[in-house]
């Protein structure tokens, strides 16, 4: 087969308007979920040493933010919260004047139209920092199931339009589906943190959520990186349990799983770009040794081009400026 001098690839970069017209992976604000940190106390906006530009909010400031997001077009926002007081079996998680579940009503109330998602976990809420219950230094997995359908239903009832279980317990979602189903919330949509790994690019996020656990690590729950067949499993569970949408976590080293599991399954599925991919583009742009614009952009097209429908990014607000430039 003759190729060059007939072919010649640098005929379609020869342009910027060449090279638009042949791209193809766009990215757009509708694609991002924006994730926030919820905090009691009024007039509270504290930034978050290693994601400079995330702040933890106060109810007040946070429906104040949230408002600019939809000009913007972004679409949708992940909530997290700070609990007043940690327990053991994580109960402000659950409470229906807790502060997620007050955050999810303030929303509402602000921006009606803006799709609210909810993080469903215990670790933010125990005093261990594990996302299930523990005994004996175990976490216990089915005795966690019915407090996680606890938190997602006292979600709903908040005004959540969907729930997104990151815990990794086994059955999570079936558990969580059947209590919505239960108390006639049957229209509530679950995103599951399906293919989610014990990683160490969490790390800012526990800083920001203040939920690194107290003893041990998360591995026995939260998947080992090596593995991907595992992971297509995990999705598979997920999607009999009944999720709406399914999620590989995190994105950067993961984009292998992002295509497989694009190829393999029809469900929308959603990236976590996690805090650590976010604080080390921050801290590199910071100390001037990459285009902290470009990188940012490159990373999420990347993460689009990979097979991601939505992703999840402390980026959203930034990347939606540009795009709107
Ligand atoms: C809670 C949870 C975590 C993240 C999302 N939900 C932390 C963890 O599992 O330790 C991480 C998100 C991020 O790093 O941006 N289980």
């Amino acid at each position: 087969m003759s190729i060059f001098p007939a072919v010649r690839l640098r005929r379609l970069r020869r342009s910027e308007a060449i090279r638009a017209l042949v791209r193809e992976t766009a990215l757009t604000a509708r694609d991002f979920i924006y994730p926030y940190f919820v905090t009691h106390g009024r007039g509270m906006r504290d930034e978050v040493s290693s994601m400079p530009g995330i702040y933890q909010l106060s109810v007040d400031e946070l429906a104040a933010d949230v408002r600019s997001l939809e000009p913007l077009g972004i679409g949708a926002v992940l909530l997290f919260g700070l609990p007043a007081q940690k327990d053991p079996r994580g109960r402000e998680a659950y409470d229906p004047d807790g502060i997620v579940q007050r955050a999810v009503r303030a929303i509402k109330d602000a921006c009606p139209a803006l799709v609210v998602v909810t993080d469903v976990c215990l670790c933010e809420y125990t005093t261990h920092g594990h996302c299930g219950v523990v005994e004996e230094g175990q976490v216990l997995n089915d005795p966690s199931l019915e407090l996680l359908a606890a938190t997602a239903v006292s979600q709903a009832e908040a005004g959540a339009d969907v729930v997104a279980p990151s815990d990794m317990m086994d059955g999570r979602v079936g558990a969580i589906r059947r209590a919505l189903d239960g108390r006639a919330l049957s229209e509530v949509a679950i995103m599951a943190y399906s293919a989610k790994f014990a990683s160490a690019f969490y790390g800012p996020f526990r800083e920001a959520a203040d939920s690194t656990p107290q003893f041990g690590d998360r591995r026995s729950y939260q998947m080992d990186p090596p593995n991907a067949r595992e992971a297509m499993r995990e999705i598979e569970a997920d999607i009999r349990e009944g999720a709406d949408f399914i999620m590989v976590k995190p994105a950067l080293a993961y984009l292998d799983l992002i295509r497989r599991a694009r190829q393999r399954f029809d469900h929308p599925l959603v990236a976590y770009n996690v805090s650590g991919e976010y604080a080390m583009v921050k801290a590199a742009g910071r100390n001037g040794w990459i285009d902290e614009r470009r990188v940012t952009l490159e990373i999420l097209t990347g993460i689009k081009r990979a097979g991601a429908d939505l992703i999840i990014s402390y980026h959203a607000r930034e990347v939606s400026e540009w795009l709107a430039q």
